[in-house]
């Protein structure tokens, strides 16, 4: 009998525009894995409702991160691509899982806490919004999640979610050395961490749409240059003193779009700086630019086609939006019949 193939799930805010924290720790990691396993990946809109209050605006940037995963290798015929409000049903199963889920769990939720200290409005929305995710991953069944490193905690919370449901209404068995052991209609998942899962903004803290220090992956020309010249270094003289690699927020970002040999040669001129005659943050920085006017100029073109009225985005999204839902429904049949709500009633 064949196995069934890892279902890898994953989902992208479109509460901005994509930056490089966003291709490092997760976008890379998607499209790479959509050879490896049955990948569900969606663009989570009714999170980014927590943010977004402007119609057109939450509409664009739907599009636009749809366009940009596309444009970067996302391969509809491989991976099931779709947006979280397609498929409502992830809100009943939040609801369950809400009923089974204490408030200290979500009290001790870092990006909410994070949030609300930079100023977002601590709405309920925003408060619940682990118990969204957590039925976003146990309502497609998935096996493992990649995600950057902010995420993990949410995705400890999912795990919690599912035991909770489980152990509550599932059936209990016994195996065949007679231990006991609660079946229940929910998987729990596991994290999978890119290898680089906390991308520094230029400011050097996390980089985030919410807190202004990203660089975008498809900014270009002057807004590009000042996005990258916005990385903040020290004030060391490199013609007097050594500079230090490893607290350089531009090598930082230097090391994750060039290869180990160029990244040791920077480290190398750094390090001997005086000696070598190197002239500082300036050439780091310069590199940066031209390493991703390479690396995403060409999907650049792609991206600005398929954000374009017309385009095979929208069919790709509907596409995807019909597979997600009928295993959604699988999922949430099981859910209402373990709970006692029963099968809905057939119109
Ligand atoms: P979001 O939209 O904030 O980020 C999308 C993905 O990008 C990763 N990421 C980073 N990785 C490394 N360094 C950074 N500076 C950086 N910034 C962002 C995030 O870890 C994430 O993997 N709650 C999720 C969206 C979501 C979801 C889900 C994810 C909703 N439902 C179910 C997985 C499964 C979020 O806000 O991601």
């Amino acid at each position: 009998m064949s196995e069934r193939r890892p279902r890898i799930l994953s989902g992208v805010q479109p509460s901005g525009e994509l930056h490089l924290g966003n291709y490092f720790g997760a976008i890379a990691q998607h499209v790479r894995l959509q050879d490896e396993g049955d990948a569900f990946y969606f663009i989570a809109d009714y999170h980014a409702l927590t943010t977004v209050h402007d119609a057109e605006r939450l509409a664009a940037l739907t599009r636009d991160v749809a366009a940009t995963y596309l444009a970067l290798g996302l391969d509809p015929q491989k991976a099931t691509f779709f947006r979280q409000s397609d498929v409502p049903e992830v809100h009943e199963l939040t609801w369950m899982l809400e009923c089974v889920t204490g408030m200290g769990l979500l009290e001790r939720a870092h990006s909410y806490k994070d949030k609300v200290a930079k100023g977002i409005h601590p709405s309920v929305g925003l408060f619940t919004y682990p118990a969204l995710m957590a039925s976003d991953i146990l309502i497609y069944q998935a096996d493992l999640v990649p995600v950057g490193q902010d995420q993990v905690q949410h995705i400890e919370m999912c795990q919690d979610m599912a035991q909770s449901f489980n152990s509550r209404f599932g059936r209990r068995e016994r195996d065949a050395e007679g231990v006991e052991r609660v079946v229940g209609p929910l998987k729990r998942p596991e994290y999978k961490l890119s290898p680089t899962p906390k991308v520094p903004g230029t400011d050097g803290q996390k980089m985030s749409k919410s807190y202004g220090n990203t660089i975008p992956i498809f900014a270009s020309g002057k807004r590009l240059k000042k996005a990258v010249n916005s990385i903040v270094t020290d004030s060391r003289d490199p013609k007097r003193e050594p500079l230090d690699p490893d607290a350089c927020n531009a090598f930082a970002i230097y090391a994750l779009l060039h290869d180990e040999d160029e990244v040791a040669a920077l480290a190398e001129q750094y390090r001997r700086a005086p000696e070598v005659g190197f002239l500082g943050y300036g050439v780091t920085k310069k590199a940066i630019i031209e390493r991703m006017q390479e690396r995403f100029g060409p999907a650049r073109e792609r991206y600005e086609a398929l954000k374009r009225p017309g385009s095979e985005l929208d069919d790709v999204l509907r596409e995807g939006a019909l597979r997600a839902r009928a295993v959604a429904r699988e999922t949430i049949a099981a859910c209402r019949q373990a709970t006692g709500l029963g099968p809905l009633l057939s119109a």
